[in-house]
């Protein structure tokens, strides 16, 4: 991943296009390409119309009905003087009009393949409606399940973010994004906007060099060097200085270091913003900072289109800087096909939310829920041993609240419930009771709850589909407290106290704090917000038509109070143990402050996660074997195998996602405890075993080190192959600098 990207002769096609079309170009010409507007959901304002005319409008955001969309792309085409097309941006984040589990759910597939499936489908359907530019993929790293966002992310974990956030990238994009049904994906939110101050929207992130360069760039790095068509700056505070406004991000690291060839565009209004931040004094001071940081297009807001001239004629830009941006705008439209055809005919497409997207959503939302629990086998559930079911709570039969934040285009139409799917396996002979308990998740009456015990009590199964609605997660929607809101908790526990086993199915934007819940139920099921399919998907795990196969893709804290706690921390230098946890209610009155041990653990609360990364039970059991390195030495050209094997020992057939996690012990910047370097999801059939093997080199144990250089450093690492990330059976082996000679 530090290769410098080739540009493909179609864009060297694009550049010299471009190149020709800018110098017929005007200044005001030029800088109409910096701007982005707002569509107007359906019209045509005669002032867009004019602008659009004028040569003012490069992009329109959030406009989808296609005759619209024909009629602003032909008013560019035919009535501006260099008929310049329009890019049409819009939010796909995890589908369009078919809906996808939230892009957390789908990072719990571990699955590039299904990922890169369910961003071709969310392509293929908002081109033909006209779209031309997806917002995403957001690939922020985060570890603060406050922040509402972390719905919108792909977990904790560079590694895994950078492979499944690439896999979207190229389900937007495809190999051409001349090819029809390609749109231009942006790389978001750069950088540090998962890491914002108690997971407070829009705020401030103080995050070193350091830890930038090794954690939160990384799966940026990879959308550069797979030619993403875009990025887009975060609306956050880094370090003290606003993204939007930061030249050391955008000039010095996208620019110098990583030679990134697309065009910036920044967040909503986020040019503006500069000026609330209390770094530019007014518009005009934006522009000029939003500018010499290397942003190429305002979204929305005007303080490009204001005073750009104004900063021209005083000296403060320079027309060649605007030009640049111009060009790669240009580009993109050339790359495109945008010049050669503009208008859209939805009738070349498929249809909207067909068959086959419907079986893709589905799959996607099967393969993303994670089995936390499963005490005595009680799932899958036999149905023929079932005489009745309860089905309770407020998302069981909710065809909108499933489908989770930011589905402009998503129609619930289509949704599938828990509730329907239950009736449907369950067969004509089981009685199913539907109670939904409270209004809604954040309801704390308990009025209905005397009929939710009547049916747990008249039931051999309560199924309880709970979580949070879709509003309680997604941008600007951050919560101190994560636990299940409303009275959720003691309606789990009054159904539990009915005797009646309780099968707890979770919907949520995030991970939720369910301690409190977890030791009570019998099984638990997190479905996040699973989309349209999510219903199908749940009843067929629950009845074992499926097989739990999702992995966490972020930790589970026991409270609140513990965040940020992720897999990968660092030691510190008097590591939390199990031999020095001492809760304090054990802590003897008067007690000397040294007398208990001196380590890093909160005493209120065990050091462990509720649920560490990677976690995630199958309804078979696999047994893993020592792992088997084929050296224990490498040097920095040779690499070494490292595998194990992996043993079904149920009469299921199942995917199971093995992980490849690696400690450099020593080095000259502390290295965490553990990082994921590698995984594989593999089908193992019952009673069967299969070998798997990774291979490690130099390059995979480099790291960003004292001076914020990549750099491989020789030493020992310890090696695990396991099922997740709390794991202890490692081995060790040895990087060395100079060649072997046995
Ligand atoms: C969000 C972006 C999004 C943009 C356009 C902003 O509020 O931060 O992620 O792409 O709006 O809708």
């Amino acid at each position: 991943m530090t290769t410098t990207p080739q540009l493909s002769s179609s864009s060297q096609q694009a550049m010299l296009k471009a190149e020709a079309l800018l110098q017929k170009m005007t200044l005001s010409e030029k800088l109409g390409q910096l701007n982005q507007v707002s569509g107007q959901y359906g019209g045509i304002s005669a002032d867009l119309r004019q602008a659009i005319q004028s040569g003012n409008v490069s992009s329109v955001i959030n406009e989808v009905d296609t005759p619209t969309i024909n009629e602003l792309q032909r008013i560019a085409v035919e009535e501006s003087r260099l008929g310049i097309p329009l890019l049409i941006g819009r939010d796909v984040i995890h589908g369009f009009t078919t809906v996808f589990p939230i892009p957390l759910g789908q990072a719990a597939t571990w699955c590039e393949q299904t990922i890169e499936a369910g961003a071709r489908i969310a392509a293929i359907e908002a081109a033909s409606r006209g779209v031309n530019w997806t917002f995403a993929p957001m690939i922020d790293i985060t570890r603060d399940p406050r922040w509402g966002r972390i719905a919108e992310s792909l977990g904790e974990d560079p590694y895994l973010c950078s492979r499944l956030g690439g896999a979207m990238i190229k389900g937007f994009q495809t190999e051409s994004l001349n090819e029809r049904t390609a749109i231009a994906a942006c790389a978001k939110h750069f950088a540090g906007y998962g890491y914002c101050e108690s997971g407070r929207d829009y705020s401030f992130a103080n995050i070193s060099e350091n830890e930038l360069r090794n954690t939160v760039l990384p799966p940026f790095k990879m959308a550069a060097d797979l030619g993403v068509a875009t990025f887009m700056p975060s609306f956050s505070d880094l370090n003290g200085v606003p993204a939007s406004g930061n030249h050391w991000l955008m000039q010095q690291v996208l620019r110098d270091e990583w030679q990134y060839q697309g065009f910036v565009v920044s967040d909503w209004g986020s040019i503006r913003d500069l000026t609330v931040h209390g770094l530019s004094e007014d518009d005009k001071h934006a522009a000029l900072l939003a500018f010499n940081a290397g942003i190429d297009m305002e979204m929305v807001s005007d303080c490009y289109a204001k005073h750009l001239p104004e900063l021209l004629s005083e000296n403060k830009v320079d027309e060649s800087k605007i030009e640049q941006m111009v060009r790669r705008i240009l580009q993109l439209k050339y790359a495109l096909g945008l010049f050669e055809n503009a208008q859209t005919n939805s009738e070349e497409f498929v249809a909207l939310a067909n068959h086959e997207h419907l079986l893709a959503a589905k799959d996607a939302a099967t393969k993303s829920c994670v089995l936390l629990k499963n005490a005595d086998n009680i799932l899958p559930l036999d149905s023929s041993q079932l005489a009745s079911i309860a089905v309770i709570g407020p998302l069981a039969d909710d065809k909108y609240e499933q489908l989770g934040t930011w589905i402009f285009d998503g129609d619930e139409q289509h949704s599938v419930t828990c509730l329907s799917a239950i009736k449907a396996l369950a067969g004509a002979d089981t009685k199913i009771t539907f109670e939904k308990g409270l209004d809604t998740t954040r309801s704390q009456s308990e009025e209905h709850f005397s009929k939710v015990i009547n049916a747990a009590q008249d039931s051999d199964i309560a199924i309880m589909v709970m979580g949070e609605e879709s509003i309680l997660s997604g941008e600007a929607h951050s919560r101190t407290n994560i636990d299940l809101p409303g009275a959720q908790v003691q309606l789990i526990e009054q159904v539990v106290a009915t005797g009646t086993p309780v099968i707890l199915v979770i919907m949520a934007g995030r991970p939720l704090t369910i301690a409190n819940v977890n030791d009570k139920v019998s099984a638990l099921l997190y479905a996040w917000h699973p989309g349209s399919m999510g219903g199908e998907a749940v009843a067929d795990l629950l009845f074992g038509r499926a097989v739990p196969s999702g992995k966490l893709p972020v930790t589970f804290p026991r409270v609140v109070g513990q965040v940020p706690i992720y897999y990968s921390q660092k030691s510190s230098g008097r590591p939390a143990t199990n031999e020095t946890f001492v809760h304090q209610n054990n802590i003897p009155v008067r007690a000397t402050q040294t007398s208990l041990g001196m380590t890093a653990n909160h005493l209120d609360v065990h050091f462990s996660p509720l649920y560490p990364f990677g976690f995630g039970l199958s309804y078979a059991t696999f047994d893993y074997s020592e792992i088997r390195l084929s050296e224990h030495r490498l040097t920095m050209e040779s690499s070494i195998t490292a595998s194990v094997t992996i043993s079904n020992r149920s009469e299921v057939d199942s995917q199971e996602i093995v992980q490849l996690y690696i400690r450099d012990l020593v080095a000259s910047t502390t290295r965490p405890i553990k990082e994921l370097k590698g995984f594989k999801r593999l089908p193992i059939k019952a009673y069967s075993s299969i070998d798997v093997d990774f291979e490690i080199n130099a390059e995979l144990l480099g790291f960003y080190g004292p001076n914020n250089t990549f750099i491989t450093e020789p030493g020992r690492f310890n090696v695990w192959i396991a099922p997740h990330s709390d794991t202890t059976n490692y081995q060790v082996f040895e990087l060395v600098s100079e060649a072997l000679n046995n």
